[in-house]
C-alpha cells in the first residue's frame, strides 16, 4: 500500500468539508471587502522566494521543496502565497495603474519542516493581498476582516501586533540590537549567534528559554520608531480599540519572512497546541520593488487552513433534496427519469434497486433528504408519484406532471 509522504495528508469526509466550509466562507468575506480571486502556479523559480521570503529566513535556508527540473532550472515549490502573488502583479504591470488591487487565493504551501501536530509539510492557506494602499486604514481594515472571517467560524483568538519599521529606523535600530546580542552572544544558542550575522532581528523570535530570558532587556524597536512608523503603530491601535477589537503589543513579534516593515501582526489560538499561531500577516511596502515592480505599498495577510480545521464550528446540516426510490422493479426507469429531470436545479439521491418502504425511509433519513419521493405498483399503474416532506411531516400522492411544484 503506497501511503502519503511524511508531513502530507488526504482531506475526506468531514475534514474535506470543513475545508470547503473555511474557504467558502473566507471568500464571502473577502469578496464583501473587495477581493478578488487570483491564482498563481505552484511552482516558481528558486530566486522568487530567495528575493522575497529572505535568503537568511529559516523558510529559505532549510525548508524549500527545491530542485532542477528537466530543463536545468532552479525551481522551488510555493512556501507561502505572498511571493507567487506580487510576483503575477508585476508580470501583469499592475504596478502601473493606478487603480488599486486586492486578491485572495487558497491553495497548497510546501515547507519541509520537522512534522508534528499542526505542522505538515504540505499544508494550506487562504491569503489576501492588498496593493496600492498605504494608509494604516488598510491595516486596521486587513486585521478586521481576518478577524470576521474568525468570528464566522467560530473561532477564538488572541491577536498580537508589533511594528517592524522602515528604511528610516530599522538599520539603526538593527545596528542598536546587534550591540546588545554581541555583547551576551556567548550565552545565547547556537541558532542565535548564527542570526547576529545573518538577520540579527529574527533573534528576537527564538524559542529557547535561556535565551528568552536574555532577551529581555534588548533594545525595542518600538521605542526607536520613526515618526511616521510612530504615528501609524499608534493610530493602529487606536482603531483597534475603538472597534472593540482586544490585542497584545508583542514586540518580539517578528515574523518568519524578511519582507515585512511597519505593521506586523498574528492571530494565536490557546486551543491547538504547540503551533498556535493561525494567521499571520503585516505590510510589506518594498516587496514590489524588490521583484522589479513600481514602488507600490502592500499589506496582506495568509490564515493556515489545517491549523482551524478542528476549531472551525459546523452549521448543522438541515435536510436538503430529495430522494427517490421505487418499490417495484418495473419503477425505477421511471424514478431515474424523474430524478434526471429534476437534478436540473435540485440535489437528488436516487436508489436503483427496488425496495420496501421501510427500507426506503432509511435512506430517506441517511440521505438527509428534505423530500421523499417513492414509486410503488399503484403510482405505476396511475401516472403518480407519493411525496412526503420530511419538514412538515405532509404526505401526498400527486400526478407526475406536477412533481416540478413540489
Ligand atoms: P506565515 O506566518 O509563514 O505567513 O504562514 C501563515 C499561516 O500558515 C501560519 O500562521 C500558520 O497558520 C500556517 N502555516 C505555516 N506553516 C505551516 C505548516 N508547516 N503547517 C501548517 N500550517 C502552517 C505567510 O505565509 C505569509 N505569506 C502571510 C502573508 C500574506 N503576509 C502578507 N501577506
Amino acid at each position: 500500500m503506497i501511503n502519503p509522504l511524511r508531513g502530507m495528508k488526504d482531506l475526506t469526509f468531514d475534514e474535506s468539508q470543513r475545508f470547503v466550509h473555511i474557504v467558502t466562507t473566507a471568500i464571502g468575506i473577502a469578496k464583501r471587502y473587495g477581493y478578488s480571486y487570483i491564482e498563481t502556479p505552484i511552482l516558481e523559480e528558486t530566486s522568487l522566494f530567495k528575493r522575497s521570503v529572505g535568503n537568511s529566513s529559516d523558510i529559505v535556508s532549510k525548508e524549500m521543496y527545491q530542485f532542477e527540473d528537466k530543463g536545468g532550472n532552479d525551481v522551488c515549490m510555493r512556501p507561502e502565497g505572498t511571493a507567487g502573488v506580487v510576483r503575477a502583479f508585476v508580470s501583469a504591470k499592475l504596478d502601473r495603474q493606478p487603480v488599486k488591487q486586492k486578491f485572495y487565493y487558497y491553495g497548497p504551501m510546501f515547507r519541509y519542516e520537522r512534522p508534528q501536530k499542526g505542522r505538515l509539510r504540505e499544508f494550506h492557506q487562504f491569503g489576501c493581498e492588498s496593493f496600492g494602499e498605504g494608509s494604516v486604514y488598510e491595516d486596521f481594515t486587513i486585521i478586521t476582516m481576518l478577524g470576521q472571517i474568525f468570528d464566522t467560524l467560530g473561532i477564538g483568538f488572541d491577536l498580537q501586533i508589533n511594528s517592524l519599521g522602515c528604511t528610516e529606523c530599522m538599520p539603526p535600530y538593527k545596528e542598536k540590537l546587534v550591540g546588545f546580542l554581541t555583547e551576551i552572544k556567548e550565552e545565547l544558542c547556537e541558532d542565535c549567534n548564527r542570526r547576529i550575522g545573518t538577520n540579527p532581528i529574527r533573534v528576537l523570535d527564538c524559542k529557547n528559554k535561556t535565551c528568552q530570558s536574555l532577551l529581555t532587556t534588548a533594545p525595542k524597536l518600538i521605542n526607536d520608531l520613526c515618526d511616521s512608523c510612530d504615528t501609524d503603530f499608534k493610530r493602529l491601535q487606536t482603531l483597534l480599540d475603538k472597534a472593540g477589537i482586544s490585542y497584545e503589543v508583542d514586540t518580539n513579534l517578528v515574523r518568519g519572512l524578511d519582507y515585512y516593515n511597519k505593521t506586523a501582526f498574528e492571530f494565536v489560538s490557546n486551543d491547538i497546541g504547540a503551533q498556535s499561531a493561525i494567521a499571520g500577516g503585516g505590510r510589506y511596502d518594498k516587496l514590489v520593488e524588490y521583484l522589479d515592480g513600481r514602488p507600490t505599498p502592500a499589506v496582506g495577510f495568509a490564515v493556515g487552513i489545517e491549523r482551524i480545521m478542528e476549531l472551525v464550528q459546523m452549521p448543522e446540516p438541515g435536510k436538503s433534496g430529495y430522494y427517490m426510490g421505487a418499490m417495484v422493479p418495473e419503477a425505477i426507469e421511471q424514478v431515474i427519469m424523474l430524478a434526471n429531470r429534476k437534478r436540473a436545479s435540485e440535489k437528488v439521491t436516487v436508489e436503483y434497486t427496488s425496495k420496501g418502504f421501510k427500507s426506503h425511509m432509511k435512506g430517506v433519513d441517511k440521505a438527509n433528504a428534505r423530500y421523499a419521493l417513492l414509486i410503488g405498483e399503484d403510482e405505476l399503474a396511475n401516472g403518480t408519484v407519493w411525496v412526503k416532506d420530511l419538514e412538515s411531516k405532509e404526505e401526498k400522492t400527486l400526478p407526475l406532471s406536477e412533481i416540478q411544484e413540489i
